[in-house]
């Protein structure tokens, strides 16, 4: 069922959670599908709800650094980071306490952990006394929801309650950063808050320049630092096809498939009804915004195809360009 956030029904979802029942809650990300991630047979819902493997550990979200250090290790590094990105879209993957069970970090020493900035997911936090174990609030592999509405479609016959407070304002994950080596912080998912960022916070504070360094390239086993990474993720039913980014010129269309252009196509094109756009102008936080929506509205529109053109590599040009290889990689 679907709820509009106000504050009998946070306080309903509050009463749920304690009861160790599974709710869907927005976030300035996406929406998740939360539990109290120190109840193990409410975190093993949300495993059975979302067919997601065991193996995949989830993230813990929390309300204060406070909160945080009751549950993992905060380093001085951490505590940098947290004033500077927190609340907000940046994960970091620590040393756990023993107070998180095992089934939230799939049997790893460390956790994952997020201060989210949203305010409904905040004054949900503030109503419970322990952190809510969240991941993205989709069947597993399909595309993640930044609406209440996606997940409805996908899960709401599943869960009790879905916490509708408008679309997410970001549109894609949180960036998640290893920092379990001070020495080489990793980030393991590329996503808002850019590598750059977090370079330029360390480097004013760190003696010695410490160097971010990109992990989770797809493909290579041996770099797959997230568990979880997988290569077939946030993809529609719907055959999806990339297209280089500026080379929307070029396309011959066919009409059984659907065009997904990154921006407004110029004002002399040819109308046509099988040609969408994310953006006016190519921003990419706004492509960002609308990318998830607009692909599970496509995916419903009986396409045969959906042709993607890619983002520019720069800035959440890069977060995103990896969603769009996951999205149309084939299932294995
Ligand atoms: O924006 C987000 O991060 C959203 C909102 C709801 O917070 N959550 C989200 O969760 O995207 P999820 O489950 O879809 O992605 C979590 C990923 C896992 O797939 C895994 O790659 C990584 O986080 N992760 C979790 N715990 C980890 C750990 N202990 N070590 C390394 N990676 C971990
Ligand atoms: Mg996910």
């Amino acid at each position: 069922m679907r709820l509009p956030a106000n504050r009998d029904n946070i306080q309903h979802c509050a009463i749920l959670l304690k009861a160790g029942e599974i709710v869907a809650i927005p976030s300035e990300t996406v929406y998740g599908l939360a539990a109290n991630a120190t109840d193990e047979s409410a975190v093993r819902r949300i495993f059975r709800v979302k067919g997601r493997p065991l193996m995949d550990p989830l993230i813990c979200h929390f309300s204060s650094l406070e909160a945080v250090s009751a549950y993992a290790l905060v380093s001085s590094q951490m505590e940098i980071l947290a004033e500077a990105f927190w609340p907000g879209a940046l994960t970091i993957v620590t040393q756990k306490r023993d107070r998180i069970p095992d089934i939230v970090t799939a049997g790893l020493p460390s956790v994952a952990v997020r201060i989210p900035s949203q305010p409904t997911f905040r004054s949900l936090l503030s109503a419970v006394d322990f952190p809510l174990a969240a991941p993205s609030a989709n069947p597993f592999s399909y595309i993640s929801p930044s609406s209440a509405s996606q997940v409805e479609q996908t899960l709401g016959q599943k869960i009790p309650a879905i916490l509708d407070d408008g679309p997410s304002t970001i549109g894609i994950e949180s960036t998640i950063l290893d920092l379990r080596n001070p020495n080489c912080p990793a980030v393991l998912r590329h996503g808002p808050v850019l590598p750059e960022e977090l370079e330029q916070v360390l480097k004013l504070q760190v003696e010695n320049k410490v160097p971010i360094v990109s992990a989770n390239k797809k493909g290579d086993p041996d770099t797959q630092l997230a568990p979880g990474g997988m290569n077939r993720h946030y993809s529609p039913n719907t055959e999806l096809v990339l297209l280089q980014h500026g080379s929307s010129e070029k396309i011959s269309y066919h009409p059984e498939a659907a065009y997904l252009l990154i921006q407004r196509p110029a004002v002399n094109e040819p109308n046509r009804d099988n040609l969408f756009w994310l953006s006016e102008d190519g921003d990419l936080p706004i492509v960002a915004r609308n990318l998830f929506s607009m692909l599970q509205k496509l995916d419903h529109l009986g396409y045969k195809k959906i042709v993607i053109e890619r983002c520019p590599e720069e800035g959440v040009g890069t977060a995103i360009n990896d969603r769009l290889e996951r999205a149309a990689a084939k299932a294995r």
